[in-house]
């Protein structure tokens, strides 16, 4: 997710920065921008342009010149849709300082407003732009302490390249929870957001840590943590080649999507729960928050994953926020005559926010007076353009076609709109805070489970011939059965089927015979008991059975043949756990059989036809 390159040395060529952005587009971005120091004339020249970088590519080409340092940006846009304004570099008002910044600075709004009483004008709609002009209002003499302070009044996260032409003998770089290194060059240092930025020029990388703030010139660099320690890290060698450091060192791209979702969570939850009043703040909301008060029924529209999602989502919203919910394929809402009206609000969730049947189904809802909103992956997108209100899911960009860190990040978002519409609607403060409370421990959860992963992968080379699966599960979990059932389906190309266990006598128990593995998803939960029994009835006729339990749980091991375990939490979240193991089994299944994990046959990531 958005893409910094910076360099400094003997080259005074800015190509050099634009093959090494090049090499971040896998990260996925909207826009593209550069600023370099331009000697002769003694400032920064800045180009910036919306799409590929291609675009940036042709506009350089256009009028070429050359200079040194220099900073490159990929942006995917969070705040503000992508447009030449809202692309990086961002200045300050003398166009003296310009940034690059990759992640979110939370309090942008406060600073902004602090700024703009000083007399900053800006420019555009981020949160980035900010920096550029905190650090202009705090510079005197040097743009470290500039830096520094500047830092120190920021709440969020950045990966940051800072240039200016007041000091163009260095470019500043700081780091807090988004990826940037030094590559150590002879005479040169280039910095990026990831190791493929730099491979085609040193293999000798520092990595900098949170709280790193870097002065980089061509033939040193020197690292401070925010208190000005000073910090010596050792030079390490990159082992990597090109491939496999795009994919960050993991072989495909749906692992490292799976192993990214602690850290998509936290993205999607930053800022976003008063744990202590026990509320969701959602900013995309907030035009329709007293609009929200009267509405009597949420229709929510989705495909595929996300329509999974959306049934949790159901579930969530009944039982906390207690509002009428129905979960509708958008392919099928579309054609089914649906009883709207200004009291319903239909909620759209996509991850690329593209989707043909659901944008259709929205436009379809729009036109009958209701109201619309979305939980949208991609900012900016078509569908994230087209709702009344919504809320952003900040997963990141999902390259994988099989969606892991979109789906579990829409239950995040789910769980945080059921929060916002729940404390409107009678929910007790109690229960609020319980909810708050318990979806800020996620992350670390996810990271337990995840720890599990080479126990998985002996689990799927167990199963990895079986012809056909069942994923079983209830109320919450009902969802995360079809969902797991989808994950092996286009990943192994492996028949499987999602079942609600109360169903299972009602016909597809017929199927079950010693060959026949079924993954029951069985958290000690207020439907385990039930769960139970139907795991029973399963093994009477012989069937395998893959559980996935409660850490703690041991009595199950009596029943089922192999155990996965989740963290407890409350039984709404359960799905935000219990879906992570049944993502790693598709996927070690559909490796040991030599599938294209990342683009399974017949399938595209966005589905723009209907
Ligand atoms: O971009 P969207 O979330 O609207 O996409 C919806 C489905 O096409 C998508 O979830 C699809 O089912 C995935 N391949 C599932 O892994």
């Amino acid at each position: 997710m958005c893409g910094i390159v910076g360099y400094i040395g003997k080259n005074n060529d800015p190509r050099l920065g634009l093959e090494a952005l090049k090499r971040l587009e896998y990260r996925g971005y909207d826009s593209a921008g550069m600023a370099v120091y331009d000697a002769k004339k003694k400032r920064i020249v800045s180009l910036r342009a919306v799409g590929r970088i291609s675009e940036l590519e042709k506009k350089f080409y256009e009028h070429p010149f050359e200079g040194m340092p220099f900073i490159f940006h990929t942006r995917w846009a969070t705040h503000g849709e992508p447009s030449v304004k809202n692309a990086h570099p961002h200045f300050d008002c003398t166009k003296t300082i310009s940034v690059a910044h990759n992640g979110i600075i939370e309090n942008y709004q406060t600073l902004k407003e602090h700024l703009q009483k000083e007399g900053h004008v800006f420019h555009s709609d981020t949160d980035t732009e900010v920096l550029a002009h905190l650090i202009e209002s705090l510079y005197k003499n040097s743009l470290e302490k500039a830096v520094h302070k500047a830092l120190g009044m920021v709440r969020g996260t950045y990966g940051l390249a800072v240039l200016s032409s007041r000091e163009p003998d260095k470019i500043i770089a700081a780091r807090l929870s988004s990826p940037l290194l030094i590559g150590v060059g002879k005479g040169e240092h280039i910095i990026a957001s990831d190791a493929s930025a730099v491979l085609a020029h040193t293999k000798d990388v520092v990595y900098m840590q949170d709280g790193d703030i870097a002065v980089i010139t061509p033939d040193s660099f020197s690292i401070t943590t925010k208190n000005y320690e000073a910090r010596n890290p050792a030079v390490e060698q990159l082992e990597w080649n090109l491939e496999a450091a795009q994919k960050g060192g993991y072989p495909h791209f749906m692992l490292k999507e799976i192993f990214e979702q602690p850290d998509a969570i936290e993205n999607s939850l930053r800022g976003r729960i008063l744990a202590q009043d026990g509320k969701a703040k959602l900013g995309g909301l907030e035009v329709v928050k007293e609009k929200l008060r009267d509405i009597e029924k949420v229709h929510i529209i989705a495909c595929g994953t996300a329509s999974y999602a959306a049934s949790v989502g159901e579930y969530m919203l009944e039982e906390y926020a207690g509002i009428p919910t129905e979960v509708d394929f958008a392919s099928e809402f579309r054609y089914r005559k649906p009883l709207l009206n200004s009291r319903t609000a239909v909620l759209a969730v996509s991850q690329s926010g593209e989707t043909a049947d659901t944008l259709a189904a929205l436009r379809e809802a729009r036109e009958k007076g209701a109201m619309t909103l979305g939980i949208v992956n991609v900012v900016g997108s078509t569908i994230a353009r087209e709702t009344d209100a919504g809320v952003y899911n900040h997963a990141g960009p999902e390259i994988g076609v099989a969606s892991t860190k979109a789906f579990t990040s829409q239950l995040a978002v789910l769980a945080l709109l059921t929060l916002f519409l729940g404390r409107q609607r009678g929910m007790s403060v109690v229960i609020g805070k319980r909810i708050a409370n318990e979806l800020a421990l996620i992350p670390g959860h996810m990271r337990e489970i995840l720890k599990q992963d080479a126990a998985i992968k002996k689990i799927a080379a167990k199963y990895r011939n079986a012809q056909n699966a069942l994923y079983i599960g209830r109320k919450y979990n009902f969802p995360i059965a079809l969902e797991g059932a989808l994950k092996l389906k286009e990943i192994s190309y492996i028949h499987a089927e999602g079942y609600a266990s109360g169903e299972m006598k009602h016909g597809p128990i017929a199927l079950i015979d010693d060959k026949f593995p079924t993954i029951a998803i069985a958290p000690e939960d207020s439907v385990y008991e039930k769960m139970l029994s139907n795991i029973q009835e399963i093994k009477a006729r012989k069937g395998k059975i893959i559980a996935v339990t409660t850490m703690g749980n041991t009595k199950i091991s009596a029943l089922a043949d192999d155990v996965i375990y989740i963290p407890k939490t409350l039984e709404m979240l359960t799905p935000l756990l219990s879906v992570l193991p049944l993502q790693l089994l598709a996927y070690h299944i559909g490796v040991l059989n030599g599938r294209d994990v990342d683009k399974p046959r017949n399938l595209a990531k966005s589905v723009t036809v209907e």
